[in-house]
């Protein structure tokens, strides 16, 4: 790896040799990486991803993550938006909220957060998520995305199931007023979802954060005002 001038104005950029063992795609995503201000800022900012920046441009737009509610966040590994909902939420403090993140991976819990390690997919998920929760939720949120296939239809048809599974849930756990926010793809193939949750939902809206990059095809849906 070597650093070098950027030709943008934007200082030093970080130029990655083409090592032994490391295919073209791995290098582009290593250079990537190194060259992304998000990624940079999550590590001087204690961050577990580059994705808690979407989060936080997504709430500081929308207001959902209020002190004292109650918040499920499916596909959270390693576990950025979990750390942004219990800083929001005050989760672990006097009259503050909860937070209950899952995901397929195991991973390292949140402070002041209830991490599991369960395949949303598992018919009993939503039961454990139920329990866990002991309540109605003000917001579900879903970052899910399954490993990429690199074959861009499937990708978008297995994000889209994960969205309907998430969608599902949301209806059976989501209080009146309650907030759906989940991670899709540009495309056709969620228009179905998109009337279905129109349907139960006041304000339904799409966007694509400034942190979502601009070659990928993920945007957010944001559904308010659950009508029960
Ligand atoms: C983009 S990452 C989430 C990043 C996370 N929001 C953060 O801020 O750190 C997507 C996650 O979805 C998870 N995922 C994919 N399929 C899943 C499933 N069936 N059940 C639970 N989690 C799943 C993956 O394991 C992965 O950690």
């Amino acid at each position: 790896m070597t650093k070098a001038k950027g030709g943008s104005g934007r200082g030093l950029s970080v130029r990655v040799k083409t090592a032994r063992g490391r295919t073209v795609g791995q290098a582009a995503w290593l250079r990537r990486q190194l060259n992304d201000p998000y990624v940079a800022r999550a590590k001087a900012e204690g961050r577990r991803s580059r994705a808690a920046y979407k989060l936080t441009e997504l709430d500081d737009k929308y207001h959902l993550l209020k002190p004292g509610k109650r918040v499920v966040d499916l596909g959270a590994a390693p576990g950025g938006w979990t750390q942004v909902a219990v800083e929001r939420v005050r989760a672990g403090s006097p009259g503050g909220g909860k937070v209950i993140g899952l995901d397929i991976n195991a991973w390292t819990p949140v402070t002041d957060a209830t991490c599991l390690t369960l395949d949303f997919l598992d018919p009993t998920a939503p039961d454990v998520l139920k329990q866990a929760l002991g309540g109605p939720a003000d917001v579900v949120l879903s970052d899910m995305a399954a490993p990429a296939t690199g074959h861009g239809a499937t990708d978008h048809l297995r994000i889209i199931a994960l969205a309907e599974a998430a969608w599902s849930f949301a209806i059976e756990v989501l209080a009146p007023g309650g907030a759906f926010v989940c991670k899709v793809f540009q495309g056709g193939a969620e228009n179905e979802l998109l009337k279905l949750i129109k349907s139960r939902c006041g304000v339904v809206r799409h966007a694509k954060p400034p942190a979502s990059r601009k070659e990928s095809a993920e945007v957010y849906l944001i559904a308010t005002g659950f009508k029960g």
